[in-house]
């Protein structure tokens, strides 16, 4: 029976539906039509959680007091840890007190930041294409969103210098994210010393998402905004135990910076939950604390598939250039369809799932999104169907 005298409130139906939502129904069709799809749509990384990790949740699980209530901006020890970790990774030194705040995953920080610094109205600067989150939480908080346009001409950064000075002087808070989800782009230190300094002379949070921090390879080091001179002055970071760790499922990050931001985000959410689960806290601070072969174990993974992949779409006419961190690829789609016509015919006739560029927005147009979340047999097998299906970059 449907209710048709409630209806849900205006900030739900002005809200498009997920664009992973949406590739999930596609999905389910083509599963109901009994094809073997070989999902390469989201970043949700294959295998589980390192060994080591999932021993310290079932020890954790045995300890009474970690079935109760967590405290709400985390335990000390996590905190703590997430703290060392970031001295050892970037020589920045935290206050484990105030400036790291444990998150139920880096999408939910990342949106109720939204919903603890936006006014109705506020002009919020956010990247486009970008990780959907940067610009669904500043819409739902009723933001007055200003896209910055990103270009391939451009290697994909953010380009300050075309925001119009009116929009940056009103401007609250500017969202960007590198290594990029979807681009793969890197950017350089300068990058990060002149967004500090745009930062400052317009009074801009900067909120950075550093969620592929150690998806980084050919020895590329992803840089960290709060080891910028002034970053932690005008921003936060944001982090993930979902890539890195396998985690995605157990659903822990957390957000570090500035401690009068992060206050604002920590009232919003003893509002709103009560935190992670201790257990999750304790695995969490096991994975921060592995030995760095974890690391090189995963960074070679993700580059053994990237070397694998892009060779085999050069054999069929693609020109990629090497990415050097994230677990995607961002790839030009044929010139004869968009992005999202490519992507359903790729579901069709091969049963290779891909993210058409759009689902990022419009600036995604041209471009789809592979994540290298399967073994090279199984990529191998994509690249035979392609083949099989004369699926080419110049068809
Ligand atoms: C840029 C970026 N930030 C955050 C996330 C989400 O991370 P979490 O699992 O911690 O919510 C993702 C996931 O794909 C991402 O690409």
């Amino acid at each position: 029976m449907t209710l048709d005298w409630i209806r849900p409130a205006d900030r739900v139906i002005s809200l498009p539906s997920y664009p992973f939502a949406r590739l999930d129904e596609l999905k389910s069709r083509a599963r109901e039509q009994g094809i073997d799809l070989i999902d390469l749509g989201m970043g949700n990384p294959d295998g589980s959680a390192p060994q080591a990790v999932i021993d310290s949740a079932i020890a954790a699980l045995q300890i009474p007091t970690n079935h109760g209530y967590p405290p709400f901006e985390g335990t000390a020890s996590f905190r703590r840890t997430i703290t060392d970790w970031y001295n050892r990774r970037y020589q920045v030194e935290l206050d484990p007190d105030g400036e790291a705040l444990p998150l139920l995953g880096s999408k939910e920080g990342l949106t109720h930041l939204a919903l603890a610094y936006i006014n109705p109205g506020d002009v919020v600067l956010v990247p486009n294409p970008a990780y959907p989150p940067h610009f669904r939480g500043p819409a739902i908080a009723g933001a007055d969103l200003h896209p910055m346009l990103l270009k391939p001409e451009n290697e994909w950064l953010i380009d300050l210098g075309a925001i119009p000075d009116d929009v940056a002087q009103r401007a609250k808070i500017l969202y960007f994210n590198y290594p990029s989800n979807p681009t793969a782009a890197v950017a350089p230190r300068e990058f990060y010393v002149d967004i500090v300094k745009f930062a400052k002379k317009h009074e801009i949070l900067l909120v950075h998402d550093l969620c592929y921090a150690e998806l980084a390879f050919d020895g590329y080091q992803p840089v960290s905004l709060l080891e910028i001179p002034g970053g932690k002055e005008v921003g936060v970071e944001f982090h993930t135990m979902s890539k890195t760790y396998n985690m995605a499922g157990w659903r822990v990050g957390f957000v570090v910076g500035n401690r009068h931001i992060i206050q604002g985000l920590r009232t919003l959410k003893t509002n709103l939950d009560y935190g992670i689960f201790s257990v999750l806290q304790t695995a969490a601070e096991t994975a921060l604390q592995l030995p760095d072969s974890h690391l090189q174990e995963v960074q070679t993974r993700y580059r053994t598939r990237r070397d694998f992949l892009i060779q085999g779409l050069e054999d069929l006419g693609w020109s990629i250039p090497k990415t050097k961190a994230t677990m995607y690829l961002w790839v030009a789609c044929p010139a004869s369809m968009s992005s999202a016509d490519f992507a359903l015919k790729l579901i069709q006739e091969t049963g290779i799932v891909v993210t058409p560029g759009t689902a990022f927005g419009s600036g995604g147009e041209g471009f789809m999104r592979i994540s290298l979340i399967a073994d090279c047999d199984r990529l191998g097998e994509a690249l035979d169907r392609l083949k099989q299906a004369n699926i080419t970059f110049a068809m």
